[in-house]
């Protein structure tokens, strides 16, 4: 049991000598509750609960090393807490098999029982901060891939990183409620695992009956239901921690029909995922109709430069909708790679993402979905993170959603250059009116324009997919 999510940021298995009174204590403090931090293993024919440290193991994030152990290290010039290379070899890399169940964890966020953890959370607004939620989200599957991945014996040291978080749907309820996040590996490959994650209502939060209740739940199959408000798949990575090279996860074995089934959405998504990335407009150019759409909005444009030089109330220049920010990377946001946690990016992003949003929706906007992001390169701590935002895509009246994306960028402080380390793409919609039509000016624009409409396209799919899957779960109950 930990005492905040916080602790999961440096996600890796380790031992840890937490004592049984200690959880105890943690648990009386926290403001959330955990299950599942903790090795579980349904295959029968391994006994591992005969090693020493397996049920002192959380899935946790202590810092791995003190940060000020680094600034040691720079000083002495010789490495502190660093495994060489050579023990990693030493160790033969074992695999076992593993379910579903196996990789479960579950974490309630009881907002409207705790006003405590509420103020962590609440906006200006009195709604719940999604940045922080994607936080969470982040951490909790890195937890689960780290469960998953764990051998039980010692081996050769290993972590994950996020990779890509390939779609996320959201229908946040108006009103404060208590929650429910939970999730597992739900297919794996050689060494990456598509997780899902999904956050729930809990209209009968009660700590006591959660406690007492069976792990894992017998519906813990990350499926929606009709209580779901987020639902989200990620694919995280397994890396050695010492050479940085992908390596080889723990198989995972489907029991029953559901997990047959979800396991088989899962494949089908990193298919179509595929196939998407084949078509995209940074390596194929535009269709037919695209290009016949691109000179629609040229003319549109030649009316609108006669017309008008500035923005208008029904259509607004894309390149007028930009915000920037820039933040120094600093260590209490890092991974066991002394890299920059997915999450925070991911936070960081879409706040500048909402208020770019705002500011040309003139109100309040909403968080619809959130598509496919790519970690291309990890983010080191120390560099300078520049973060770009415009709005790429709006229909305009009657419609209120729009596409907005999000390019972040890494300037090394020593060198100088720039590296691109990922675009966000973020689908919100004004609270309480449409919003102006986005017309592009050059042609590097009408490209960004043509991805933002994609986007669109495909998330209305996606939605489809994922509402057909919903269903099929509600007639099973
Ligand atoms: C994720 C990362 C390790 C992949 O590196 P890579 O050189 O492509 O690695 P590999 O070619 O060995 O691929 C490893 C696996 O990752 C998968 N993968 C790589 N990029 C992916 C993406 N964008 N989406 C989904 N899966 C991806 C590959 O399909 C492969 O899967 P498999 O082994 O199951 O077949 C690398 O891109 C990286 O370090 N990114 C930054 C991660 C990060 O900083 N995240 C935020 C902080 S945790």
């Amino acid at each position: 049991m930990l005492r905040s999510i916080a602790h999961l940021r440096n996600y890796s298995p380790r031992t840890t000598a937490v004592s049984a009174s200690k959880k105890v204590r943690l648990l009386a403090t926290c403001t959330r509750q955990i299950r599942g931090a903790q090795p579980s293993l349904s295959e029968a024919n391994h006994d591992f609960t005969q090693f020493e440290n397996f049920t002192k193991k959380l899935y946790t994030a202590r810092p791995v090393a003190f940060w000020m152990d680094k600034i040691l290290e720079k000083e002495n010039k010789k490495s502190v807490n660093v495994p060489s290379p050579s023990l990693a070899n030493q160790y033969e890399h074992v695999t076992v098999n593993k379910t579903m169940s196996d990789s479960y964890m579950e974490e309630f966020l009881p907002f409207k029982s705790s006003p405590k953890l509420l103020d962590e959370y609440i906006t200006t607004g009195g709604k719940i901060r999604i940045g922080k939620i994607l936080e969470d989200l982040d951490a909790l599957a890195a937890a689960i891939s780290c469960k998953h991945i764990d051998t039980f014996v010692a081996g050769p040291p290993m972590t994950v990183v996020t990779a890509s978080v390939d779609r996320m749907e959201l229908l946040m309820p108006n009103t404060v409620q208590d929650l429910k996040l939970s999730g597992h590996v739900a297919h794996v490959g050689k060494s990456s695992m598509e997780v899902f994650v999904k956050l729930e209502t809990m209209p009968d939060y009660d700590p006591e009956v959660v406690e007492a209740s069976a792990f894992p739940p017998s519906d813990f199959i990350a499926e929606p239901t009709s209580n779901t408000v987020l639902f989200a798949r990620f694919t995280m990575v397994a890396i050695d921690s010492v050479t940085g090279q992908s390596v080889r996860v723990n198989p995972l074995v489907t029991r029953t029909d559901k997990e047959k089934r979800i396991a088989e959405y899962a494949k089908d998504c990193k298919a179509h995922k595929r196939l998407l990335g084949e078509s995209d407009l940074s390596k194929a150019p535009p269709t037919e109709d695209e290009r016949l759409m691109l000179h629609n909005i040229y003319m549109d444009y030649s009316k609108e430069n006669k017309t008008s030089t500035a923005s208008s109330t029904a259509t607004v220049w894309m390149e007028d909708t930009k915000l920037q920010s820039v933040f120094l990377m600093q260590p209490q946001d890092r991974n066991i790679q002394n890299k920059v946690f997915g999450g925070y990016l991911m936070r960081r992003a879409y706040e500048l993402a909402h208020a770019t949003g705002s500011v040309y929706a003139k109100c309040p906007v909403n968080l619809l979905a959130l598509d496919e992001i790519i970690f291309k390169k990890p983010v080191p701590v120390g560099s300078l993170l520049n973060l770009s935002s415009q709005v790429i895509y709006a229909q305009g009246d009657p419609h209120k959603s729009f596409q907005v994306s999000v390019a972040a960028e890494v300037t090394d402080v020593e060198t100088g250059t720039m590296d691109l380390t990922n675009t966000f793409h973020f689908t919100l919609a004004a609270e309480d009116k449409p919003v102006p039509k986005i017309l592009p000016k050059t042609y590097a624009e009408s490209i960004l324009y043509l991805e933002g409409k994609r986007k669109r396209e495909q998330g209305v799919q996606a939605k489809e997919q994922l509402l057909s899957l919903m269903s099929t779960t509600l007639e099973d109950q």
